[in-house]
């Protein structure tokens, strides 16, 4: 569904590659988490995937995007945007400033894709009842929380049911049960057959939601695989992202000598509970 080929990337003015050399695919209907430190590269390929670079930012972009069976590069942000929908890192940027309640907001997308009326108002109720909003529908967008923002945000890219969705760190703005919620609707729309890109820090729920996780290190893909595999992987700190608690616990206990020194660390609550209580029980 998504093929990255040997893409590099330099924002305008930038001495260095922002990317450089990535090669990735996302295969229809999967969810990939991509996780990285920060500055790490993960909103430049964001932005990449949904053809904002270079149409938007500018820069030098070589190597080829295909979404979908086109080349993003070769389409004009219009029909990129019928192809995916970017959910951008700060839900506040991704309010448009033209309307005044969220209903609009949420349509406003659909309103360039000619959708009709009726079917437009269809669309918005079920994207907000789908994010838990729809108590909010006549409040102005600036009313609102900053997790609310966010998820007014998501809803307003859901709406518009393209085959792939990326999602920049979504759930920034939003508390645990927030977060839960957004992990369970993209679960969903993966079922029933969206292909989702997931940046995001909260490497717990990769782990639970994503069928693959790719890290961004030192410019490219360092690694791509099952969650279980990348979350455990030593080299984890090396890439500088956090390791899971229940791993971090783990290591720790081991350092202390308390545990048995080998075996694979738990990067899950029941994984956690397995090891401890092996742990203790020998
Ligand atoms: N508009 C820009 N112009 C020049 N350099 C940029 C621009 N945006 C990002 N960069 C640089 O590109 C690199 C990657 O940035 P990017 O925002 O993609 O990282 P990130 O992984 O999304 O970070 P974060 O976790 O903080 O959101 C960084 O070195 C950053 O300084
Ligand atoms: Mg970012």
């Amino acid at each position: 569904m998504i093929t990255l080929t040997n893409i590099s990337y330099a924002y305008p003015d930038a001495e260095h590659f922002a990317l450089e050399k990535v090669n990735l695919q996302v295969d229809r209907g999967e969810i990939l988490g991509v996780v990285g430190a920060s500055g790490a590269g993960k909103t430049t390929l964001a932005k990449i995937i949904a053809g904002f670079i270079p149409h938007v930012d500018g820069g030098e972009l070589t190597g080829r995007v295909e979404v979908d069976g086109a080349d993003v590069s070769d389409l004009k942000l219009t029909d990129a945007v019928a192809k995916v929908g970017l959910v951008i890192q700060n839900p506040f940027n991704q309010i448009s400033g033209a309307k005044y309640t969220v209903r609009d907001e949420i349509a406003f997308g659909l309103e360039n894709l000619g959708v009709p009326r009726a079917e437009m108002a269809e669309r918005v109720v079920a994207a907000a009842e789908l994010l838990r909003i729809e108590h909010l529908l006549d409040s102005s967008p600036y009313d609102l929380s900053g997790g609310q923002q966010q998820l007014v945000a998501i809803a307003s890219m859901v709406v518009l049911r393209t085959p792939v969705l990326v999602m920049d760190e979504p759930t920034s703005q939003l508390d645990p049960a927030g977060t839960r919620m957004v992990f369970d609707v993209l679960s969903s729309l993966r079922d029933a057959g969206s292909t989702i890109v997931v940046l995001e820090h909260k490497v717990e729920l990769l782990r639970e939601h994503c069928d693959r996780v790719a890290v961004i290190a030192r410019e490219t893909i360092a690694a791509v695989g099952a969650p279980r595999e990348i979350l455990a992987d030593p080299r984890m700190s090396e890439w500088g992202i956090g390791e899971t608690r229940f791993t971090l616990a783990a290591r720790g206990a081991q350092r202390l000598g308390i545990l048995p020194g080998d075996g694979e660390l738990p990067v899950s609550l029941d994984e956690a509970a397995a090891f401890f209580g092996e742990a203790v029980a020998s």
